[in-house]
Order: C-alpha cells, then structure tokens, then sequence
C-alpha cells in the first residue's frame, strides 16, 4: 500500500447508500471474477442489508466496509457462517482501488481481528482457478491451499488460514 490506509469498519445501517454506490459501480467488474449478484439484489438492496446486519447481530457472520477519505466504500471483506472457531473469507475490492495491495492489506488486518476481536482460529477461503489475483492475495496473507472445490460451476481451491501463525499487518 503506497497511498493512506483506507479505514476497516463494521458494516452498519448508516454505511447503506455508500455501499450501494459501491456495488453499483462495481457490478460489471466484479462480475468478470465470481457471479453477478442479479437485479434482484440491487431492487430489495436496503431489505437485504437489514438481513444481514441481523446476521451480524446474532454473531452469524462479520461484515466490514474499507472506507476512503471521503466516507465512499472502497471494498468489503466479510466472515461469514462464523462456528466452531472457524469462519469463510469473502473479499471484493472497487475497480479504481485495485493492484495498490488493498485486498492483501485486508485480509492480514482482518485475519488480526478475526483472532483477536472475534476470538476465531482459522479462517477458509475458496476461489476459480481463473482468479489468479483473489490467489495471489491468499497466499501473500498467509492462507495455504488445501483441496479442490467447484465454484459456480467453474473449477477452484480451497484454502485454510490457521490464525495464530499469520504475520502482522505491516503499516
Ligand atoms: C481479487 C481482488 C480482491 C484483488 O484486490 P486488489 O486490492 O487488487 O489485490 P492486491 O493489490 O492486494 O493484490 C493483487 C495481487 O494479484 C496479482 N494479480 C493481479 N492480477 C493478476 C493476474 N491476472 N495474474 C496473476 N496475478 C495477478 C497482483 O500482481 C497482486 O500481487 P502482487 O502484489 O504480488 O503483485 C479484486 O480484484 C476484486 O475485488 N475482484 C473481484 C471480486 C473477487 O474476485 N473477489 C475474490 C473472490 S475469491
């Protein structure tokens, strides 16, 4: 990261028009990478934000904004179906922040907190073998392959981050 450090925040009600914008925006990149969300998602957008902040509520899963300087969502990076010590890793990061190192940034900062703040273990993490840039961040952050997987049909590797051996972010 050679620019200011964006800000990690627990997603809340407040962060909704900026994460709209966000999505939208993005929607065409993303879906060069993993599965479009579908319109469905951007109509009954404020509905499924309540959905999952309910889900965050119940300790379900942990989602989290990057903020820029100006309050505008530069990426998300969420732990989901949080059990046994153990949580899935899910990242996206917006077209114009991406190639600076933010997502591999992302993943060490949260794999701290997912340690320290949410008591985790391990994290998992899956992505298409055609991803090779979700695959370069894994393996920067300290995630090892550890088997094979289908992803939207398309062929992919599982991962596996056991928390107390990943290094520390650097600033
Ligand atoms: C994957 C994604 C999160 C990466 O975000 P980012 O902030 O650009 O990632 P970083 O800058 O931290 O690191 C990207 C790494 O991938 C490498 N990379 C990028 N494109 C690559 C390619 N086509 N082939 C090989 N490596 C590539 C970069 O060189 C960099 O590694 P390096 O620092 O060793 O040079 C982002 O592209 C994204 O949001 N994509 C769409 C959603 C997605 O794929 N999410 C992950 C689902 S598993």
């Amino acid at each position: 990261m050679t620019q200011s450090l964006p800000q990690i925040r627990l997603l809340h009600p407040g962060h909704a028009p900026a994460l709209l914008a966000f999505e939208r925006e993005n929607r065409a990149y993303f879906a060069r990478s993993v599965p479009d969300r579908g319109d469905d998602f951007f109509t009954r957008f404020d509905e499924r934000l309540r959905a999952l902040l309910a889900e965050q509520e119940a300790g379900i899963c942990y989602f989290h904004v990057l903020l820029g300087g100006e309050g505008e969502v530069l990426g998300r990076i969420n732990l989901v179906d949080v059990a046994d010590g153990g949580a899935d890793l899910g990242y996206r990061i917006a077209e114009r922040a991406a190639g600076r190192g933010l997502a591999t940034w992302a993943v060490r900062e949260l794999c701290h907190r997912a340690a320290g703040r949410y008591g985790l273990t391990h994290l998992r993490a899956a992505t298409t073998l055609g991803n090779a840039a979700s695959q370069a961040v894994l393996a920067k952050a300290g995630f090892a392959v550890v088997g094979e997987t289908r992803l939207s049909g398309h062929p992919g590797l599982t991962y596996l981050c056991t928390l107390g051996e990943v290094p520390a972010p650097s600033p």
